[in-house]
């Protein structure tokens, strides 16, 4: 990324700051997965980073899995409007799944994502996600694991898009 570019941003969250939480929430899943083997299943685009590099923390068996949603198009703002672009390739049933997420911002996503892999059958399901936005989030579930809890700002980096941009800086930015 060009220099010019990222001067018109703020860095919200470092990358030392990501790669820290990154390996607490990795030895939490380890702990509290000992002697299974999850199913990781990132949301694309915007946690395929995140996945990543949580997934090379991870010490215990799993597999990987992807699911595609589209609601926000090119806007700041979610239309709430979620529609399936990619479905899974894996089998679900008796198995425990792991959500992995970049974001969540009114909860909507992750709301329809839960459903959907419910109807799988799974053994058990937990959510893990690496932002979460506490005053606009409107669940009627907990989030099993959240790397930060931050403001209501639009932030991009580290995964994270504006119009598809921004997905390949290292640190957390706030446009
Ligand atoms: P939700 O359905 O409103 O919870 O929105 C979740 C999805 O919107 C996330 O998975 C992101 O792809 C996108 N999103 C929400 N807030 C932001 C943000 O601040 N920056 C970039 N993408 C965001
Ligand atoms: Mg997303």
């Amino acid at each position: 990324m060009a220099e010019a570019e990222t001067n018109k941003l703020e860095v919200y969250i470092d990358e030392s700051q990501i790669s820290k939480r990154v390996k607490e929430i990795a030895e939490e899943i380890n702990r509290d997965y000992a002697g299974k083997s999850p199913i990781f299943i990132g949301v694309l685009n915007g946690a395929f980073v995140f996945l990543s590099d949580l997934i090379r923390e991870i010490n215990i068996d799993c597999e990987i899995d992807f699911l595609k949603l589209s609601s926000y198009g090119d806007s700041q703002i979610s239309s709430g409007d979620i529609t399936l672009l990619k479905e899974l390739n894996c089998e679900i049933k008796g198995q425990d799944v792991i959500i992995v997420e970049d974001i969540i911002d009114s909860g909507l996503s992750i709301k329809y994502m839960k459903s959907i892999i419910e109807k799988n059958n799974p053994n058990s399901l937990k959510i893990v996600t690496l932002l979460y936005k506490e005053e606009t989030v409107k669940l009627d579930f907990e989030i099993d694991y959240i790397g930060f809890k931050i403001e209501n700002k639009f932030v991009v980096g580290y995964g994270l898009d504006y119009a598809q941009k921004y997905r390949n800086l290292k640190n957390i930015y706030m446009l």
